[in-house]
């Protein structure tokens, strides 16, 4: 069975979710496993889960804003991108979010989607072929063949926006593409931004938090140089709930710590959100204030990793093992079965920076270069990883061939040195969102906006308006 419109010919059942401020309507659409060789998996098919508004839309004419779902369930970015939502009514948008293959309840395979060789249909290739067909059905279904379709992403699913323009101008008239660390993906393109910037949020608030941090972490290693009674006093103060006992749950350890910070400086937004986890706002300052309300930096490091880890206020100890897992994403992986796919993903498709190395930041050595990866990948999914594929498949540091895609970076986002920030042409453009972390422009408005992102948002909203005006 093609996957045409039969599913989307049946979305007028609905479901409606209420939802306290973007309710959305959602459906499953009937999507190919494998767009590249119709021998492997023929015509099977799996159920591909899409959200949706329709209440702003003018009909034939008018635009679709088609949101690219990331590594994660969709619903979590319909949440968290208030602005396609409040800019939808005065362009009388269609709004839709598709969620990524393997993620959230789109999986190919059920359950056993996280294993091999199941695993090998997950790609940003197929996912971009996934969204044309899908896009390509919505126009038929809506019969809206004169309507354009804007794409939107924040982090990977900026990148995807971007992907989608690049790849398929027909069907995809614009992108913004958020904080989107697209030059990353080129093998000659940056990879030794990420921990850098984490630091340099920190050690903008303040330089005793910037010391502090580095002792704490150095202190972690001076226990463990006395062996087994200093690491176990080091668990103690750390409020670990396991033992450490080989380098490996050492280094782990040191992972998940650090770990806290990524999150940190990533989702360093004005106000309280939920979004990958629960923060208070500006989670950085936080941090600090955390760890320099104690005058032992270790205990105070403790009580920093809690923000991210102890958010509910109900560990007793943290369980690193439960927090945090390993894998082939400096960054994290977050868990569960979402974790390993984006390790997979990690393995093939995604080039993602490199580790720590307590001299251009303030984390312990821990190093993580293409080597290290390949090994990884190779012990982990019996794979190489293909360096460089998606500048390949896509577009890697030279953008002259693109059009219509803006770029949004936020200066204290840890992925700006990944994105592009420099504008390529009129319509390949830059814009750098001051006091913004990740994504904070796809974000609804809130009076606690930093003044840039505002700015930002005005610019973004007069450029599609100009693209669709053409
Ligand atoms: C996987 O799904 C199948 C079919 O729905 C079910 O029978 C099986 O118990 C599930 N296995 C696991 C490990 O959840
Ligand atoms: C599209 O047009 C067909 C034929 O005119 C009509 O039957 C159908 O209801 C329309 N679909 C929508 C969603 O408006
Ligand atoms: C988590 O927070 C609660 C409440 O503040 C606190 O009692 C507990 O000790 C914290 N757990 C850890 C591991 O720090
Ligand atoms: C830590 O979490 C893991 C995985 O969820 C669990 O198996 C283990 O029992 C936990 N350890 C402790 C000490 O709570
Ligand atoms: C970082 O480097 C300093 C010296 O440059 C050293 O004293 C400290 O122990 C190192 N920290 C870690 C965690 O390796």
């Amino acid at each position: 069975m093609a996957p045409s419109c039969s599913s989307i010919c049946i979305l007028l059942v609905l479901v409606n979710v209420a939802l306290a401020d973007f309710p959305y309507k959602e459906d499953v659409y009937v999507q190919y496993i494998d767009h590249y060789n119709l021998v492997s998996y023929g015509d099977q098919t799996f159920k591909q889960r899409y959200l949706y508004q329709d209440k702003y839309w003018g009909g034939d004419g008018y635009p679709i804003f088609f949101y690219s779902g990331n590594e994660g369930p969709v619903d979590t970015y319909w949440k968290n991108s208030g602005f396609i939502h409040e800019i939808a009514p005065e362009f009388k948008a269609f709004v839709v979010f598709t969620e990524h293959r393997f993620f959230g309840s789109s999986l190919p395979f059920g359950n056993k989607s996280f294993t091999m060789p199941y695993l090998g249909m997950l790609s940003a290739a197929q996912a971009v072929a996934d969204y044309t067909m899908f896009l390509n059905d919505l126009k038929t279904y809506l019969n809206a063949s004169n309507s354009k379709i804007i794409a939107f992403g924040g982090s990977y699913g900026g990148v995807l926006a971007a992907y989608m323009r690049y790849k398929h101008p027909s069907l995809v008239h614009g992108a913004l593409a958020a904080s989107a660390p697209v030059l990353m993906q080129a093998p000659e393109g940056p990879h030794d931004f990420f921990f850098p910037k984490v630091t340099k949020d920190f050690r903008d608030y303040s330089e005793k938090c910037y010391t502090a941090v580095k002792l704490a972490f150095a202190q972690q290693l001076d226990y463990a140089r006395l062996g087994q009674p200093g690491l176990d006093q080091m668990v103690k103060k750390m409020r670990l709930c396991s033992p450490i006992q080989h380098d490996f749950e050492f280094r782990k350890m040191q992972m998940w710590a650090r770990n806290a910070f990524v999150y940190l400086a990533m989702l360093d937004y004005p106000y309280p959100t939920e979004f990958l986890g629960k923060l208070p706002a500006n989670p950085v300052n936080v941090g600090c204030d955390t760890i320099l309300k104690q005058a032992d930096p270790l205990v105070g490091l403790a009580d920093a990793v809690g923000i991210w880890y102890n958010a509910t206020g109900s560990e007793k100890c943290y369980n690193v093992s439960k927090e945090f897992v390993p894998c082939s994403d400096p960054t994290g992986c977050g868990t569960g079965d979402a974790a390993t796919a984006w390790d997979f993903l990690s393995c093939t498709d995604i080039y993602l920076p490199h580790g720590s190395n307590n001299k251009t930041d303030m984390f312990p050595e821990l190093p993580w270069d293409s080597d290290a990866r390949i090994e990884y990948c190779q012990d982990k999914f019996h794979i190489r990883p293909r360096i460089g594929w998606n500048a390949e498949e896509f577009f890697g540091l030279d953008l002259t061939g693109a059009s219509n895609i803006i770029f949004s970076n936020g200066d204290l986002d840890p992925w700006f040195g990944g994105g592009v920030t420099k504008s390529v042409s009129d319509t390949v453009v830059a814009l750098i969102v001051q006091g913004g972390a990740h994504h904070l422009d796809l974000r609804a408005s809130n009076k606690l906006d930093p003044p840039g992102v505002v700015k930002v948002r005005e610019q973004e909203r007069n450029i599609i308006r100009k693209w669709l005006n053409q």
